[in-house]
């Protein structure tokens, strides 16, 4: 009888549960009229309805890659954390799934995914607010799924009680395989507020030994490090992650909190992470955090979270805020990550290929989607303004030889430049939707992601001196399918 009854109160349970789902996606499906469609993107991943922050479980199962993200669906600023769903058959059509994980005692905060036989097992953090000081604990849950579409949590949760020294902030667990372990990394920090990764190491994805401190600020990279990623890039291993409080330095950490990459060699014996080259940015626009990476068929691809911390976000009015930025394949070179728009972008190009030559002050107009290639002599100065043809936000892309630098310029006292080396480049690559740029200078060394938010269409000006070729491509929708 006692058997009887516990098997019908966890039916019962998941019963609610599938209720609770299903309520959600009544109120999401009857929101979506509501929202206003002006700057909402074509081709990049974006909440239905409500708050979009970090990817997570970015990740390839049957057949699909998986990605899922920090989800408000009830209001257009950040609350209590779901995580949201897309899947894709090629990194560039999206479609929406139900939402995979909704709260319960705890907030699904950041975390990753991964296949363990046939079974897709998420790895999350689970944030418990409490009303005594320090106010809120953070452990690690699990989630399966059979299917990829729908989620349960595990029933022995948590699966990582505590960091070390007991610190709450101990969060966004990216897990990968190696041999015969799995192994996570988490953010977290030293008593004396250090940024620190955690390496822990497991045969079973419930049990975890603590390895090592696998890197921590000396004082000089901030009070906590958020959303760590670790993987091997042409030879070498990159820990990539989020640091919070880094102060700005001239050119750089400009944004809110940065997002950059250490290199270093790693040693699977020891599991000591030599650094090699010390933080760098990975992406120098106003927007991007929190990105993380997936590997399949021997490519490393990356997406972030297309926005920033404490900064305005326009379409929340509109009942949304926040999107992803497109794929990207990494490559290293030089010491550098290399970051590519992935190939089957050019599939949703449409139409004839449109070229100009624009002359000093001319000006073409463009659609909200569009991809835009510009050759230039950079050995002169390149200036290109791109604004709304019904005017709104505008942005001014700069190149000066002398200088040395890329600038992006969003107003006087809003720009984010960086040195480039042109290199014998000749050309720009450029992405604009309906509320965001990417720009990928030459080989993709220098990358700029910043939202902008234009009315009716963009207008391209050549302020450069000399001519400017450009030959641009319509996008189709691709988000949702
Ligand atoms: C990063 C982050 C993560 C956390 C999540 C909460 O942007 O702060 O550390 O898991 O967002 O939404």
């Amino acid at each position: 009888i006692l058997i009887c009854l516990a098997a019908s109160a966890v039916a019962k349970s998941l019963r609610q549960d599938d209720e609770a789902k299903a309520e959600l996606e009544r109120y999401i499906e009857n929101k979506i009229p509501d929202i206003n469609q002006r700057w909402r993107p074509h081709y990049h991943v974006a909440p239905p309805v409500g708050w979009m922050n970090d990817p997570n479980g970015f990740s390839y199962y049957n057949g699909e890659y998986h990605l899922f993200y920090q989800f408000y669906p009830y209001d257009s600023v950040w609350g209590p954390m779901h995580w949201g769903h897309v899947t894709s058959p090629d990194l560039v059509h999206w479609r929406q799934l139900p939402t995979a994980l909704l709260p319960d005692e705890e907030q699904c905060f950041s975390g990753s995914a991964v296949q363990d036989g046939d079974t897709m097992v998420l790895m999350y953090t689970a944030h418990i607010v409490s009303d005594r000081e320090p106010f809120y604990n953070e452990t690690q849950y699990l989630a399966y799924s059979d299917d990829g579409v729908n989620f349960y949590k595990y029933g022995g949760n948590p699966v990582l009680p505590s960091a070390p020294n007991g610190s709450p902030d101990f969060r966004d667990p990216k897990v990968w395989r190696h041999g015969d372990h799995w192994y996570v990394i988490l953010g977290s920090k030293t008593t004396d507020l250090r940024g620190r990764v955690l390496l822990y190491r497991s045969t079973d994805l419930k049990d975890w030994e603590l390895l090592t401190v696998l890197a921590e600020s000396q004082g000089d990279m901030g009070y906590m490090w958020e959303c760590p990623d670790f993987f091997e890039l042409d030879g070498k291993f990159i820990l990539l992650m989020s640091p919070q409080g880094l102060a700005p330095q001239g050119d750089r950490y400009k944004n809110t909190h940065q997002n950059g990459y250490i290199i270093g060699s790693f040693n699977y014996e020891t599991f000591e992470f030599v650094q090699e080259v010390p933080f760098q940015e990975i992406d120098f626009g106003h927007d991007f955090y929190a990105a993380q990476t997936t590997e399949v068929d021997g490519k490393r691809y990356l997406i972030s979270w297309f926005s920033m911390w404490e900064v305005p976000h326009p379409e929340d009015v509109d009942g949304w805020a926040g999107m992803m930025t497109i794929v990207r394949e990494l490559k290293l070179v030089n010491n550098k990550i290399i970051m590519k728009p992935v190939d089957e972008m050019v599939e949703i190009r449409q139409g004839v290929p449109i070229f100009n030559v624009l002359e000093f002050n001319e000006e073409v107009d463009f659609e909200q989607a569009v991809e835009i290639n510009i050759e230039a002599n950079f050995d002169e100065i390149v200036e290109i303004k791109l604004e709304g043809r019904d005017g709104g936000g505008h942005v001014v892309l700069s190149w000066d030889p002398l200088v040395g630098k890329v600038a992006v310029s969003r107003g006087a006292e809003d720009v984010r430049q960086v040195e480039w080396d042109p290199n014998n480049e000749t050309s720009w690559r450029i992405f604009l939707d309906s509320s965001s740029i990417e720009l990928f200078c030459g080989i993709g060394d220098v990358v700029f992601s910043s939202r902008v938010y234009p009315l009716g269409g963009w207008r391209l000006t050549n302020l450069s001196s000399q001519d400017i070729e450009i030959e641009a491509y319509n996008l189709k929708k691709s988000f949702p399918v």
